[in-house]
């Protein structure tokens, strides 16, 4: 598929005003279209961008009343309500303290009683609400984005993946004992994220140095899932100094 497109990169001093800088992508498009369709991620590096929109919201600089939602990923085996679940996250973090209309925030649903049938359900969603406007997106340092972990082909959809013994180490801290983490989750595939009409990955931290710099300069490849975004048109990548420490900024 498609050429080699050129990935624009921001750097930015710190976790700070990497947050702040993602925040304004989004108000920017939702000002530009207050009725846009945002693909959501979670995650501890997006935690800060949503706390500054829900002040903007606050502060009636903001309204989320005409938008739709759709997160990337969730759990296999979380019920909405269990405190880890994303359900549970962009409740607490954004859709709960903003004005968004609980009808058009979507997660795929990690207890569905047909899971092979609830990947479908979701792209079935998401083209009826016209496609993703602006998706944002964190980055694994195993390179994953969503939950495609290293692997994961260019025409994935959303579908039940597992997850590597990485993604759950890094993922246990916010569960009482790895053992808890689950093992499966429901994510968009690499194919649903690329038809996003535009896309913003926020990565901070020297931990996500490697995957970043293997995502902007290594080949296209599954074993660095974040490479697929070479190939898609319109991507920013939102870093912070320690992020973009081992890019060469002469590239
Ligand atoms: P993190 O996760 O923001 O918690 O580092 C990012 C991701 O795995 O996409």
């Amino acid at each position: 598929m498609g050429g080699i497109n050129v990935i624009e990169i921001e750097i930015v001093p710190d976790h700070e005003s990497a947050s702040a800088r993602v925040a304004g992508f989004i108000v920017e498009q939702i000002r530009r279209k207050p009725a846009s369709v945002l693909g959501l991620a979670t995650g501890g590096t997006p935690e800060r961008t949503y706390e500054l929109l829900v002040e903007k919201v606050d502060a009636g600089h903001l309204s989320f009343s005409q938008a739709t939602t759709f997160n990337l990923d969730e759990y296999v085996g979380l019920r909405p309500d269990h405190p880890q679940s994303y359900h549970a996250y962009m409740r607490s973090r954004l859709f709960g303290a903003t004005d968004f209309d609980a009808e058009r925030t979507h997660l795929p649903k990690g207890t569905a009683d047909e899971l092979s049938d609830a990947g479908g359900q979701y792209e079935a969603l998401i083209a009826e609400a016209g496609g993703i406007d602006l998706q944002l997106l964190g980055l694994g340092a195993n390179g994953h984005i969503g939950f495609n972990e290293p692997g994961a082909t260019e025409g994935s959809r959303t579908r039940v993946v597992d997850l590597t013994e990485e993604t759950i180490a890094a993922n246990s801290r916010f569960f009482d004992s790895p053992e808890d983490v689950p093992r499966r989750a429901l994510t968009m595939g690499i194919a649903t994220i690329l038809e996003a009409r535009e896309i913003v990955l926020i990565a901070t931290g020297e931990s996500k140095a490697e995957a970043v710099e293997r995502a902007l300069r290594g080949p296209v490849t599954p074993q660095m899932p974040a490479s697929f975004l070479q190939q898609h048109p319109s991507v920013t990548f939102v870093l912070d100094e320690a992020a973009a420490s081992l890019l060469d900024k002469r590239a």
